[in-house]
Formats: C-alpha cells, structure tokens, sequence
C-alpha cells in the first residue's frame, strides 16, 4: 500500500545492480510513494543492461558516475537537477565492494592496495558525494541522504573483513558530515544497519549462507528482508522523520540487541 510519503520529491539513488539489489527496492517503493529520481551506477555495472528495466519501469533516468570520481559525481548532480526540474531532496547511498573479501584474503592478511580501494568505493565515496552536493548547493533544505551499512562496524564477524573497518568509517563520515551539512542546510544525514541480505554484494562473503541463517535465529523478528529495508529508507527520505540525523539505525528484526535465542540454544544441545 502506497501513501504518498514522496508525494513531489526529487531524489538520486545508487547501486541499483540487478533486482535483488537493496537499492532497486528503494527505487520501486520510491515510485510508488510519488518520487521522482534518477538512478546512477559505475559505468561498468551499466554494462550488464539490468538497470535499464528498473528505468523504464520507474519512469527514470540513468546518469552513470564512478562515486569514487569527483567529477563524475559533480555530473550526476548537475544533470539530476537538471533532469527533475529542482535541487534533490533525497539520496541513497548503496554502494559496496572490498577486493579483499573478492580474493578471500584473510582480515591479517589485507592487501593494502586493494583495502585503499574498498574504503573509496565504499566509504570516502559517501564524503565525496556529500562534498559535491554541498559545492553544487544540491540539496533542499530538510533534504535526507541515506547510506547503507552493516554491525560489523561495532562488532567483529571474521569474515568481513576490511569491510568492518571500511563501515566504520562510513558510519563516521554520516555523523561528521551530518553535522556541518545540518547546520548550514538542515539537510539530515543517517546510516541504516541492514540485516544479512541475498545480494550480489551479500552471498560475496565467505560463509555468507550459514551467517544469513545464524542472524535470522537470532533475531526475534528473522531477518529484515531487502523491501523491508527499503520501506525504513523511505520513512527516512519523508517528512516524518525531519529531526532524524547523525544516526546510525538498526534494522535488523532486533539482531543487534539479542544477546541469544532459544533456537540457537536448541541448535547447541541445550536444554
Ligand atoms: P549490490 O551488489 O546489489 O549493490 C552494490 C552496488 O555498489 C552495485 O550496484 C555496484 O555496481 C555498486 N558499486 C560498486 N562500485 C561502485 C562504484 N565505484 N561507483 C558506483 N557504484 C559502485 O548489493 P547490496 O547488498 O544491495 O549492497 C548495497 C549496500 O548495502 C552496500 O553498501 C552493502 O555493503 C550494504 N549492505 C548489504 C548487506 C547485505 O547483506 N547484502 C547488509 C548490510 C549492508
């Protein structure tokens, strides 16, 4: 059921790879809640033509940007006003990607190179964006910008690796920049803590199955699914949640405060 929650708004959103994506969720309960937007990718993912069906669906555009080039960035936001008509009041940040973890190269033994490359892909992209949109003065005052991250910033889970840090810092830049970019445009800026998610990006990491069905026993709700996500992001794009930023929100079905469950008990022999 739609409720008109982006009735006129104006939004970009990223990382829209194929329709598992969280972020092609966004883009459909986008459009059903009244925004109009322009969706962008690194040009390479352009290639696999996926996102062209999400475009012709929503009624969109496509602006490719590498979100680690400034200038690219600096595109993507010129021409997105220029395609909807009027400053942006919404982002989606949903991008990430760690060599290390493509190689399955164990946490200490992290190649450098390829750990510089996941923390601008998947964290100094969210400054550089952020950085661009306040330059161009992008954003509309009350605007909401939104990036995706996981609890491994807080907590360690061995296997992700140089993504725990690269989060951490992700998480970091939303609350520092949260802070310059609310005080001279009360523009609002969150991160939301996504449950294990069946994405290309997700089932990358080692033993990502059995981690998917660890959490969803862990928490009392199961797993948030990628359209739950997606519904949280529009709550926080909309008008009823203006006072929120700096933030750093779980949505994860209760996972992050559950210390165990009665099912993982079971599943280790205790009565
Ligand atoms: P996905 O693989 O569908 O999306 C990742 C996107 O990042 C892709 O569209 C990819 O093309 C894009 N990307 C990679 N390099 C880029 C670059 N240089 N410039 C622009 N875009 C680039 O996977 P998913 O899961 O939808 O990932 C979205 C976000 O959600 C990521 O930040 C991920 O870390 C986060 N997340 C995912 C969880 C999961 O279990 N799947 C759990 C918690 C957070």
């Amino acid at each position: 059921m739609a409720y008109n929650l982006l009735k006129g708004k104006r939004g970009i959103i990223t990382g829209a790879l194929d329709a598992n994506s969280i972020a092609w969720k966004v883009a459909e309960k986008a459009h059903e809640e009244g925004a109009t937007f322009v969706l962008t990718n690194a040009p390479i993912a352009m290639r696999m033509g996926e996102i062209k069906k999400l475009a012709e669906q929503t009624g969109s555009e496509i602006v490719p940007a590498d979100a680690t080039n400034v200038d690219e960035l600096t595109t993507l936001f010129t021409r997105s006003q220029e395609i909807l008509g009027g400053k942006i009041d919404f982002v989606l940040h949903s991008i990430g990607m760690s060599v290390n973890i493509r190689k399955n190269i164990p946490y200490t033994e992290s190649n450098y190179e390829y750990f510089m490359k996941g923390i601008d892909v998947s964290a100094m992209s969210f400054h550089k964006m952020l950085a661009v949109a306040k330059k161009l003065d992008a954003i509309s005052e009350w605007g909401s910008v939104v990036a995706l991250t996981y609890m491994a910033a807080q907590r360690t889970y061995p296997f992700y690796t140089d993504m725990a840090d690269i989060k951490a810092m992700l998480e970091s830049i939303a609350r520092s920049f949260g802070y310059h970019y609310g005080l001279d445009k009360k523009v609002r800026i969150n991160t939301v803590s996504q449950s294990p998610t069946k994405t290309t990006a997700g089932t990358g990491i080692k033993g990502f199955g059995d981690f998917y069905d660890y959490a969803n026993a862990i928490a009392p709700l199961g797993n948030a699914s990628a359209e739950d996500c997606a519904n949280y992001c529009i709550t926080l794009f909309s008008d009823l949640t203006r006072m929120v930023t700096m933030q750093n929100l779980f949505h994860d079905g209760g996972y992050s405060t559950t210390g165990v469950s009665n099912e993982v008990m079971q599943k280790l022999g205790v009565e």
